[in-house]
This record gives C-alpha cells, sequence and structure tokens, in this order.
C-alpha cells in the first residue's frame, strides 16, 4: 500500500478534500494508496479533528518547542517517516521547509499554491491578484524543489476575478477548485 502523509497547519479542508476523495474513490482498491497520517506543526489545527472522525492517525509537532529551523524539519522527517511515505501532501502547511527535508522527500513532495504560478509566490496571493488587476486567478499543484513556490506545475484550476471582490470572496472561489485539483493531481501521480 503506498502511503499518503498530509501535512496541514489549519483548517485542512483541502486534507478533507482528499481525504474524501480517497474514500469515494476507493483509493486503497483502484490506486493501492491510503491517507496514512495527517500531521500539524499546530495541535489545535482544526483539521486533524476532521482526520481523527475519519479514522486517520495524526501527529502534531509544535514548531515553537524547536531552537532552529533544522531541528524541527529533522524531527518532522523523523516522524513523517514512520508512516514510510509513497507521497507527502503539504496542504496548507505554513512552514518554509529546509532544503534537506525538500532533498529527502524530492520525487514525493507535494504542495498547493493559491495562485496561477508562476504568478504571486509567497503570501497574500488574493490581494496582490486583485491589487494588480488580475482578470482572472487560481491555484496551482506543483511538485516542491528547494525554491519556494517553484517547481513542476501538475495541475492549475482558473477562477474570475470578479468586480467587488476581496481577498476573501476570491480566496473562497479558489478554495473550491483547490478541492478540485488536489486530489485530482495526487490521483494522477499514483496513478503515473
Ligand atoms: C489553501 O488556500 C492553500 O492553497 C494555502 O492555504 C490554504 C489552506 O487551506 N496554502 C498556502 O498559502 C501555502 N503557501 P486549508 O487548510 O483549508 O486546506
Amino acid at each position: 500500500m503506498k502511503n499518503i502523509v498530509i501535512l496541514i497547519s489549519g483548517g485542512g479542508s483541502n486534507m478533507a478534500a482528499i481525504v474524501r476523495a480517497a474514500q469515494q474513490q476507493d483509493w486503497a482498491r483502484t490506486l493501492g494508496a491510503r491517507v496514512a497520517a495527517v500531521v500539524s506543526n499546530k495541535a489545535d489545527a482544526k483539521g486533524l479533528e476532521f482526520a481523527r472522525s475519519q479514522g486517520i492517525a495524526t501527529e502534531a509537532l509544535d514548531h515553537k518547542g524547536f531552537a532552529s529551523r533544522d531541528d524541527f524539519d529533522a524531527a518532522l522527517m523523523q516522524l513523517i517517516d514512520r508512516h514510510q511515505p509513497a507521497l507527502v501532501v503539504l496542504a496548507g502547511f505554513m512552514r518554509i521547509l529546509t532544503p534537506g527535508f525538500v532533498t529527502h522527500y524530492a520525487g514525493r513532495l507535494l504542495n498547493i499554491h493559491p495562485s496561477l504560478l508562476p504568478a504571486f509566490t509567497g503570501l497574500h496571493t488574493h490581494q496582490r491578484a486583485i491589487d494588480a488587476g488580475c482578470k482572472f486567478a487560481g491555484a496551482t499543484v506543483h511538485q516542491v524543489t528547494a525554491e519556494l513556490d517553484v517547481g513542476p506545475i501538475l495541475e492549475q484550476a482558473v477562477v474570475p476575478v470578479l468586480p467587488g471582490d476581496t481577498a476573501d470572496t476570491l480566496a473562497a472561489r479558489v478554495l473550491t477548485q483547490e478541492h478540485v485539483i488536489y486530489p485530482r493531481a495526487i490521483a494522477a501521480l499514483l496513478r503515473a
């Protein structure tokens, strides 16, 4: 069985969409894959409750308990590796990862970013798209490489930016599409 480990920091709606897709499309039978664990750097991340309710193993590792980014990432790797992951999926995991972490999971580390990359790497993507006068925005699923939000693109979804949009209304429109493309990209990668 190919184990998927999902990393979250908050609400975990993308993680929930992946878990639901795995259930509805019976990934265990069709892809030989399962969501083995959900890991958060915040013990109170709401998404952990949902994962637990689905019978998925959850782990919390607070980055504040570590002296350096390297120390945290080393502990995180140990914890993730206990689940022998075929894929490590970043789903709203709001931590910058060290090159050591990225190298360790090279080729099996995915991220979803709420913009049409290569535009708007980093934070506040929706406000920046509105401020730039973009008529379209969206989200990107990509392989993670050492450079932040750069890496081979696997899937993108496009949504319109509507008159009167705020960062929140645009984010909500983009998020509904994230829930479509992230499970699809993961399934395609597992099938390949
Ligand atoms: C999503 O919009 C995701 O694209 C974004 O955080 C949100 C998490 O929502 N990720 C990043 O900004 C990564 N730089 P969720 O916890 O409900 O899935």
